[in-house]
């Protein structure tokens, strides 16, 4: 289906997320010819521009975050011309009645109306109101909000119901950027879409499964929010957590609004809740000291933040589903900033075959491995044991079966916030997070939070360019495991 004629207010919108995603990823949507005639697209921010101000600073940001050979001039021309600018400011009142007089402007009274907030998650609830008073919102309006939707359950909730005050739930599309991703669909479409894997996707035939998000980047200019979040707020209540739900949930029986989403909160309803001991025993947090990343050298978390901290950088830690497809499955997972390399990828590890028939192969045969790599270099591969070419008898290999998706499609895979925009002009919720999820989430990550800042420690140190703690290592070998990664 085409996107709606809408009006799309973006509220933040010379902020570094607009500029740096939002646009570039509505200039694609243009490119491709996907926004609909009459589509605006109006920038709501505190700074003093008019109309031709802001479309230098969108211009400016189209030129800067899009590749050169994706630039077309006169593409840009056409952006630009559903951009407008208006003087926003969520403390004050003023400037909102010029947003209400510019889409009263609408080309019909059927333009959807969408208002992105690309602001602090603390302005949600007031922007919300501000809206609601000048009388804006439609029944067939939308909001979108960006993560963090707070630092706890409690505060989450807060800011679900300050939004529910003004937005239906059917009416908020909540952001978590992964689920865009092209290999994070695509983990849907290879379940579900063929047959081999579904009747071994159990705790019969897979021994555990990983899942590592892992960065090069520091935090930089972040550390002012990053040292209020940590990497358990920042990317497992969210992105990773999104990606154990779509490796464990149960089949839907069709792809709809509200039934993939049915299936993930099923799938964080029975995560194991942690006790204080459980979280002793299975996490681990780390912060990166100084060290060599991609051949510079870099300072340590608490230099660039100029103060000592005890806010992870790192987190690894050992979950269990429980459920009658999952009990006594591990699903290990990680994430830090400053690590070797940039690679965010699932890890299925198949048991063992139960009988080793060949002469010699005991022990000597790998489990199966299916790797889904998320980035970069999107695709599969499948870690088997074959025999080795040869007249001398029956030696085993491993070897590997491959799935590029640069190779095998010879396509660039689209920017999430591509995707997920025109999603949220479609008016198609399904990959956005529902209330209920992002609560369950928290509230299933907040025993975690609440014991680390009772035990007032310091997380490990790891040097930056590594690949975390030892602990973390540790935390595999305890239970006869490693961490497995794609060898490049
Ligand atoms: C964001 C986090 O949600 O995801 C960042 O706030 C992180 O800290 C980013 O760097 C990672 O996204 P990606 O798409 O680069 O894996």
């Amino acid at each position: 289906t085409a996107s709606s004629v809408c009006d799309l207010t973006v509220v933040g919108g010379t902020g570094d997320l607009a500029l740096r995603k939002l646009l570039p990823a509505l200039y694609q949507s243009e490119r491709r010819g996907n926004l609909a005639p009459g589509t605006r697209v109006i920038g709501g921010s505190r700074h003093d521009l008019d109309d031709a101000g802001y479309r230098a600073m969108v211009r400016e940001a189209v030129h800067t975050h899009v590749p050169a050979h994706e630039l077309d001039e006169t593409v840009i021309e056409r952006l630009l011309d559903r951009v407008r600018h208006v003087v926003v400011d969520a403390d004050s009142p003023e400037g909102w009645d010029e947003l209400h007089g510019v889409l009263k402007q609408a080309e019909s009274d059927d333009v959807v109306r969408v208002f992105y907030l690309a602001v602090a998650p603390r302005l949600f609830g007031p922007i919300c109101q501000r809206l609601d008073d000048i009388g804006v919102v439609e029944p067939t309006s939308r909001v979108v909000l960006e993560k963090p939707l707070g630092t706890d359950l409690a505060s989450a909730r807060r800011i679900n119901d300050a939004v529910g005050q003004v937005f239906d739930e059917p009416q908020i599309f909540r952001i978590d950027h992964y689920l865009g991703k092209e290999s994070v669909q695509n983990l849907l479409v290879t379940r579900f879409a063929n047959t081999f894997l579904e009747p071994l996707w159990n705790s019969r035939w897979i021994d555990h499964v990983q899942i590592t998000a892992a960065e090069t980047l520091g935090v930089g200019e972040r550390s002012g929010y990053y040292d209020t979040s940590g990497a358990l707020r920042d990317m497992v209540q969210n992105h990773l957590l999104q990606l154990l739900c779509l490796v464990a949930m149960e089949p839907p029986t069709y792809v709809g609004r509200e039934t993939v989403r049915d299936e993930k909160l099923k799938v964080l309803q029975a995560l194991k809740p942690m006790s204080p001991e459980d979280v002793d025993r299975d996490t681990v947090r780390g912060s990166y000291a100084a060290g060599v990343v991609d051949g510079a050298e870099v300072p340590a978390y608490a230099d660039e933040l100029g103060r000592p901290s005890q806010t992870e950088t790192f987190v690894a830690l050992r979950a269990e589903v429980q459920n009658w497809r999952w009990a006594g499955v591990p699903f290990y997972l990680r994430t830090g900033k400053r690590m070797d390399r940039r690679t965010s990828e699932i890890v299925v590890v198949f048991k063992a075959p139960p009988h080793a028939m060949f002469p010699g192969s005991e022990g000597a045969t790998e489990p199966n491995r299916l790797h889904i790599r998320v980035q970069p270099d999107e695709g599969m591969h499948l870690h088997m044991t074959v025999k080795e070419p040869g007249p001398g008898g029956i030696r085993l290999r491993p070897a590997t079966l491959d799935l590029s998706y640069a190779t095998a499609f010879d396509a660039v895979s689209p920017e999430a916030y591509e995707r997920l925009l025109l999603d949220v002009l479609k008016g198609n919720p399904t990959l956005f997070m529902r209330r209920d999820e992002v609560e369950a989430a928290w509230a299933w990550v907040e025993p975690v939070l609440q014991r680390w800042s009772s035990l007032d420690e310091r997380p490990d140190e790891y040097p930056a360019g590594s690949s975390g703690p030892a602990a973390a290592e540790a935390l595999l070998e305890r239970d006869g495991r490693t961490w497995q990664e794609t060898d490049r």
